[in-house]
């Protein structure tokens, strides 16, 4: 149920400048979903009556991806005026008039905050008389992090930033996860009152807190489970270390729901994945976007699946897979590429250094080894030979090519679309397929073989092969 007293402020408008990218911060993924994604997620977790995004570096990027992900996010604009401080202020102009609850800030670029998480940070805030509550973490390694620092009695009292902290500061291992929650009118009448007279010359929201406690207030800060969950993305190594984090957790949950998965640091798995009880990931298998994985099939070693459709009892090996779809006890691989709008029936097998391409290879049919088979429709039951090539492209159009079914193609084939070969037909090794081939018919192409006997001897003479020629005992005449 929506809580009418809560609104969720996301700070996106940084420019992410330790990332050194020309994508903006919040946009780099983990797990396949932008880190600001994981933060609206866990926001509308929370159903908060507002979700506001602030937004300015690379603004319109920013927010069309929050559009898409969460429509109902209001975007606000920062202005000019830099800092987390400004970017909270403006956010709350943009709440309703009227609004009188509690205000949680949280950051775009801090992934792995669960919901659990600020579910209890809200509840402790609101069975405390505190004007604002931070969530804290301890950490070996607090650098960059503003400190957070305790009077004597152990209560909090301000949050330095590291930029202007001083000696003793820095030696404070409790840090502020940059993660909230404040009584908007405490909010929003100190905010009035931040300057940027500080090291980075930014509206800092952290000096609300000091604000609230010389104001008299109850300011509260509580450190959070483990410290991972706040853990901050500023730079690349962040970036990997929380992708790897947020990937252990999602193996786990695969294989607390039936997946065996030898090996977990090797098997990475999007978000938007979905996996049937005994499915197997062998190592180094790398499951990205919506793919699909039904009941026992078996994936890997080394093999990437983007946005794919695995059937049942599947068997796809060591495979390069792109927006294909493969039917239940297929198989693929190994050293298989599989392009966008590649089907493979029930029982078909796409073998050992085969791309496809816009193609559907019906149930039961084979192209077993080292072929290109591109927009090309395969009926069922058919064998394509070993290495035979589609030419779809005469360097202007991309023409289709149709085998029928029950089909036997010889190897070292080339069909040269567009071209039909009918049900039941077959092709001699080496044709060259330019002429529709008839049910039933066997097509051959190449001229028959001429043996110009002792050219070796009269052309070669005294070579190896003359020598070897003259020596033989073979009895092939
Ligand atoms: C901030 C906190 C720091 C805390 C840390 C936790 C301040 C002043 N410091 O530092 O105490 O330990 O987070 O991760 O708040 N942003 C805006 N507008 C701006 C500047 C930043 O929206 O003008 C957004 C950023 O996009 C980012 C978030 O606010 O999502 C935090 O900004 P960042 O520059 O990463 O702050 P930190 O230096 O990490
Ligand atoms: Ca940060």
């Amino acid at each position: 149920m929506t809580d009418q007293n809560l609104a969720i402020i996301i700070l996106a408008a940084g420019a992410g400048t330790r990332m050194k990218s020309t994508r903006p911060k919040v946009l780099h993924t983990i797990a396949g979903v932008p880190l600001v994604g994981h933060v609206l997620a866990t926001a509308r977790e929370l159903e908060p009556a507002h979700i506001l995004a602030v937004v300015r570096h690379e603004r319109d990027a920013v927010a069309a991806a929050i559009s898409s992900l969460v429509p109902e996010a209001v975007i606000v604009d920062q202005d000019e005026v830099p800092g987390t401080g400004r970017a909270a202020e403006v956010a709350l102009h943009a709440l309703p008039a009227g609004f009188s609850g509690d205000v949680v800030v949280v950051s775009g670029d801090v992934p792995l905050l669960d919901a659990a998480t600020l579910t209890g940070l809200i509840a402790a805030h609101r069975a405390s008389a505190a004007a604002a509550t931070v969530l804290s973490a301890i950490l070996d390694d607090a650098t960059g992090y503003g400190r957070v620092i305790r009077s004597t009695d152990g209560s909090l009292d301000r949050i330095v930033e590291q930029k202007d902290a001083a000696e003793n500061e820095l030696a404070v291992s409790e840090v502020n996860s940059g993660t909230y929650v404040f009584r908007f009118a405490d909010l929003r009448d100190q905010l009035a009152s931040v300057g940027v007279e500080n090291a980075a010359g930014e509206k800092y929201l952290t000096d609300v807190i000091g604000l609230l406690r010389g104001a008299g207030s109850d300011v509260a800060a509580v450190p959070v489970s483990e410290s991972w969950i706040v853990g901050g993305i500023n730079d690349r190594v962040q970036l990997s270390e929380a992708a790897r984090r947020l990937n252990q957790l999602i193996v786990r949950g695969w294989q607390r729901a039936g997946v065996t998965i030898l090996d977990p640091d090797s098997t990475w798995i999007d978000l938007q994945a979905t996996l049937a009880p005994d499915v197997e990931l062998l190592p180094g298998t790398h499951l990205t976007g919506p793919t699909v994985i039904e009941r026992g099939a078996i994936i890997g070693p080394d093999t990437s699946l983007d946005a794919c459709e695995v059937g049942e009892n599947a068997v796809v090996r060591r495979t390069d897979a792109t927006l294909a779809v493969i039917g239940a006890g297929a198989t693929v691989g190994p050293f298989a590429y599989l392009r966008p709008g590649t089907y493979l029936g029930a029982g078909g097998k796409i073998g050992t250094f085969v791309e496809t391409k816009n193609s559907t290879i019906g149930a039961g049919s084979k192209v077993p080894h080292l072929s290109y088979i591109g927009d090309t429709t395969v009926g069922e039951q058919s064998n394509v030979g070993a290495g035979t090539i589609t030419a779809n492209y005469d360097g202007v159009n991309k023409s289709k090519t149709m085998v029928g079914s029950h089909v036997r193609t010889g190897s070292h084939n080339v069909f040269v679309a567009p071209v039909r070969i009918g049900d039941g037909a077959y092709t001699g090794a080496g044709t060259v397929v330019r002429k529709d081939v008839p049910a039933g018919a066997l097509a051959i192409s190449v001229a028959p073989q001429r043996n110009m006997t002792g050219w070796v001897e009269t052309n070669r003479a005294g070579t190896a092969a003359a020598q070897a020629a003259e020596a033989s005992v073979d009895d092939v005449v």
